[in-house]
């Protein structure tokens, strides 16, 4: 007797009361291309259990973690050296935070190149562009919360840049601080954000995105449509194996690293300390970071860093608008933004290993 046959009283209770042959039905007819360049479609499963370790983690983290300047450090600090397993959990934490937003950009990256974002995916790519942000606000409001040195050095570096934005910049970055330095009203704004706002955008607009991705399917690259022998397989339970197969690499992996590579913690913060040498923001902002480095305080009648940020705004406009310009109508057009993300990739990696060896 199969799980999902009608002799199986549970399954028939369940199917009852939640429909659940209608989702498997839809499972079972759900079709995914094969072709050379199929292990993309894997990331977006990878970058979806990970959220789930975030959010888990994150739960328990919260259980002793204390977000007042008094505490904060020390709590972090019982949490590493006097709880059970505490150390292994804030790790995870840290790390499959990172390794999520690498995921993120291979996903994006790939999705780009394989012109995922053409008609009739501009929606999932615009809430797939928002989940991106909204995981650099996790990251960037997380990083503080430790309030450990590097943390509260970084984030004043952060915040100071954020408040060089034209136009908006400066609201949002004293409405983040919360006063005139960093402090309590910045670290209780930084957790309220992590903890509450971020976790209900995420959830929206990840359902949003997931639901976009069952509606049009997987999307098929240029040679794939154009060849005369197309192979499909079956989502349920073919790909869906395959994608527990990848899950359980990434634990692993992920296990691996945390338990050879443990996330330190810094000395606590001291606000009136100087600076330590060689601050640097999370290795993501690190590209924009060197970049701005570069620039002279002033370029004309500008200011240098606020012209830089403007041209990063511009940079990352050009992604963003993709799908309403290369609609698959112009050859010249896609070749253009074929060759606009190779130099983008080479750019943001290049300025990252930079930032990072510097
Ligand atoms: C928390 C973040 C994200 C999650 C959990 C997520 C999840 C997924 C999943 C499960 C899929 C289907 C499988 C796949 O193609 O990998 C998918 C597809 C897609 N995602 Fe994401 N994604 C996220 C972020 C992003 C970002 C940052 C972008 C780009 C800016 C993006 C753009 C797309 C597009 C265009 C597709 C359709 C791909 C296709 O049909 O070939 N997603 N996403």
């Amino acid at each position: 007797m199969s799980l999902t046959s009608s002799d199986n009283k549970f399954y028939s209770w369940l199917d009852d009361r939640v429909g659940v042959s209608g989702f498997i039905k839809a499972a079972e007819k759900k079709e995914v291309p094969v072709h050379k360049q199929s292990m993309w479609y894997y990331m977006g499963g990878i970058a979806m259990v990970l959220l789930a370790i975030q959010g888990l983690t994150g739960i328990l983290l919260m259980v002793y973690y204390v977000p007042e300047i008094s505490s904060a450090h020390s709590s972090v600090l019982f949490i590493n050296t006097q709880i059970e397993f505490g150390w292994f959990v804030r790790s995870l934490h840290s790390w499959a935070a990172n390794i999520l937003i690498f995921i993120l950009f291979v996903h994006m990256f790939s999705a780009y190149f394989m012109k995922a974002y053409r008609k009739p995916r501009e929606v999932t790519w615009f809430s797939g562009m928002a989940l991106l942000g909204i995981c650099f606000a996790f990251g960037f409001t997380g990083y503080l919360l430790p309030w450990d040195e590097i943390a509260f050095f970084a984030t004043k570096i952060g915040l100071d840049i954020a408040g060089k934005t034209p136009f908006i910049g400066g609201v949002i970055a004293d409405l983040l601080r919360g006063g005139a330095e960093i402090g309590q009203g910045t670290i209780s704004r930084f957790f309220l954000i992590h903890v509450i706002l971020l976790p209900i955008a995420l959830f929206a607009v990840a359902g949003l995105h997931l639901l976009l991705v069952q509606l049009h399917g997987m999307s098929e690259p240029e040679s794939f449509k154009k060849a005369k022998k197309k192979k499909y397989e079956k989502f349920f339970p073919d790909f869906l194996v395959k994608d527990f197969m990848v899950w359980l690499f990434f634990f692993n992996l992920v296990a691996g690293i945390v338990a050879l590579f443990p996330w330190g913690l810094g000395p606590e913060a001291d606000p009136f300390a100087p600076a330590p040498a060689g601050i640097k923001p999370e290795w993501y902002f690190l590209a924009m970071f060197q970049f701005l480095k570069l620039l002279p305080p002033h370029i004309g009648p500008f200011e240098g860093e606020i012209l830089g940020i403007a041209f990063f705004g511009v940079l990352a406009l050009v992604l963003f608008v993709a799908p309403f310009i290369d609609t698959g109508k112009s050859k010249a057009v896609s070749k253009f933004f074929d060759v606009y993300g190779i130099l983008f990739t080479i750019g943001f990696v290049g300025f990252t290993v930079w930032g990072m060896l510097d």
